[in-house]
């Protein structure tokens, strides 16, 4: 089979579904034990490798959170350490000491979404450093350098590099080029993954055209025909400002046409309410920076408030003794004996970092628990009933 993972499905609710990945145990990275991965899973956004503020004892001791995969990016991991750094550490496990699961994103969609002087040809993507020392020097991302640096930084999973175009600002020509250029350039990744302990994705652009014979479906088929070569698949191209109902509607598609017996993972989508409905689609993976930065800003996410977040710079917390959730057992709220709503405000108004740090902690707790949730009631054959309960909490006035 394609790469090293293990895809072990337990139970399919509908379709939804509840799976298990395995890692090997791996020489290069130092890694003794396999590495098991329960799905539905949320992976935390670790650009260089840190999720921002925390340590990874604090990750990984506390069992509130400790999550199993967390992401990183290739095109940030590149500038910086840079591979040869990364080579001399036989990859980004040994040098950063994180010994979980790890994805790496391929770098395209991190150009094309931060720096306005990307530009896109067959080669690959051209853009600009950002770095005074290369003093505006332009590098060019080939799809074949792309996975030579995911090799170097060694995640378990490494994503092929694809052409992505925002979902609302494009014209059909644009979105055809992108859609036959990522088949292309996924044959060239594949040449190029050389190390058999990864996994590389292939990823499903196609615009919003969810239509018969339309550009979705031209992607999934030039998949179905190198399947034998791919161990897991992500769709790509959405949340990216799009309505709801497209969103859902590709996410749908895809689903249905995909294989049954491979992980499929839902590219930069993060909102508790998008995890519950794609995870009724039948999506098993899910990344977004939302619940991290979102934390940084003083925003919690729980459960208690209609829609599902608490701005603790308002002043109405000012004198709230109570902590973020009662119920919560993250090191923010220690199950009712942690920061108070009160203190955490204080230490927000004056930019303590210490607050961002719980309120991060408090909000990769709150996926974990989000996705551990929807885990369990899969396995039970409830999911229907958890997703109505969600949608009720969240949409308490109806919606
Ligand atoms: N992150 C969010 N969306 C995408 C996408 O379409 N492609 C890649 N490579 N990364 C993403
Ligand atoms: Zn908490």
């Amino acid at each position: 089979a394609a790469g090293s993972l293990r895809f072990q499905l337990h139970a399919l609710d509908k379709h939804a579904r509840a799976s298990t990945l395995y890692f090997p145990k791996r020489e290069r990275i130092n890694r003794k034990e396999p590495v098991a991965v329960p799905t539905p899973v949320f992976m935390p956004v670790g650009t260089k490798g840190t999720i921002k503020g925390m340590t990874y004892s604090q990750l990984s001791s506390d069992p509130s959170l400790s999550p199993p995969i967390i992401l990183g990016n290739t095109y940030h991991l590149a500038l910086d350490p840079g591979t040869s750094v990364l080579d001399s550490y036989a990859g980004l496990h040994n040098f950063s000491g994180w010994k979980g699961g790890m994805l790496t994103d391929s770098g395209g969609f991190q150009m094309v979404s931060l720096l306005k002087l990307a530009e896109i040809t067959e080669a690959g993507v051209a853009f600009q450093s950002p770095y005074k020392k290369d003093n505006g020097k332009m590098i060019l991302l080939k799809p074949e350098e792309s996975i030579r640096t995911q090799v170097s930084i060694g995640a378990d999973i490494m994503m092929q590099l694809d052409d992505v175009v925002s979902s609302v600002r494009c014209d059909d020509a644009r979105f055809e080029e992108a859609t036959y250029r990522t088949l292309r350039w996924l044959d060239r990744c594949l040449g190029a993954a050389t190390d058999k302990e990864q996994n590389m994705f292939a990823i499903v652009q196609g615009g919003l055209d969810v239509t018969v014979g339309g550009l979705r479906e031209v992607c999934l088929e030039g998949f179905r025909k190198r399947d034998s070569q791919i161990p897991g698949y992500a769709i790509g191209g959405l949340a990216g400002g799009e309505g709801k109902d497209e969103f859902w509607r590709v996410v749908k598609q895809c689903c249905s046409a995909l294989p049954q017996n491979k992980p499929r993972y839902l590219m930069g989508v993060g909102y508790p309410l998008d995890l519950v409905v794609c995870t009724a689609l039948g999506v098993d993976m899910y990344d977004c920076v939302y619940p991290t930065r979102t934390g940084r800003f003083g925003v919690a996410l729980v459960d208690a408030i209609s829609p599902g977040t608490m701005r603790l710079k308002g002043t109405e917390y000012a004198e709230d003794t109570r902590v973020v959730e009662e119920h919560c057992d993250c090191p923010c709220c220690l199950k009712g004996k942690g920061y108070s709503r009160a203190k955490l405000h204080m230490m927000l108004k004056s930019g303590e970092p210490v607050a961002a740090q719980a309120l991060t902690a408090h909000n990769i707790a709150y996926m974990m628990r989000l996705t551990r949730g929807m885990r369990s009631a899969i396995l039970e054959g409830k999911f229907e009933e958890y997703v109505r309960d969600f949608l009720k909490r969240f949409y308490p006035g109806g919606y």
